[in-house]
């Protein structure tokens, strides 16, 4: 009577384990889009402040989970340097416009239209990883063990989000 219990109570853990890569990230995007869209509705200067925080933290968690484990298995797995290369420059530009937007506060000077920018260069980036024949995409055909690069990256976001 009591292995089925066992049983239930080791699959409702193995549920919890980390997606695979490619869910992983796209659900970080998911996430900050609505965060944005939220920004841009409120007119609540408490309400941006806290938005902007929790954008630019996810995002600041995001890019370096992509560049410390998915962005080089990526190379490694034969995506082309060009498109990759691309991809950094980009999060290169915003991480800029991040470190604005933490050392500053709503109601600042151009505070409103960094937010802004931010959502468009990263809405742009997003397609460029997502899009038909992007990098997911050809990741996705790659010889890549995803749910693997997906537990290795849950990991480590793990790791920094409590350090943050
Ligand atoms: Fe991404
Ligand atoms: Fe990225």
């Amino acid at each position: 009577m009591a292995a089925p219990q066992t049983q239930s109570r080791k699959s409702a853990r193995k549920t919890k384990a980390a997606p695979d890569a490619i869910t992983l990230l796209k659900n970080d995007h998911r996430e900050v889009e609505d965060w944005f869209e939220s920004f841009e509705k409120t007119s609540s200067a408490a309400k941006k402040g806290k938005l902007a925080r929790q954008i630019c933290t996810a995002l600041t968690v995001h890019t370096q989970i992509e560049e410390e484990i998915f962005y080089p298995a990526c190379r490694e797995a034969g995506i082309e340097d060009d498109m990759m290369d691309e991809a950094d420059i980009e999060h290169d530009s915003a991480k800029k416009l991040i470190e604005e937007i933490e050392a500053g506060a709503p109601g600042d000077d151009h505070f409103d239209a960094r937010v802004k920018v931010l959502s468009e260069m990263i809405k742009h980036h997003v397609k460029e990883e997502e899009q038909r024949d992007g990098m997911f995409a050809k990741a996705k055909k790659a010889d890549l063990d995803l749910d693997d690069l997906g537990a290795q990256m849950q990991a480590r976001k793990d790791e920094l989000m409590a350090r943050m």
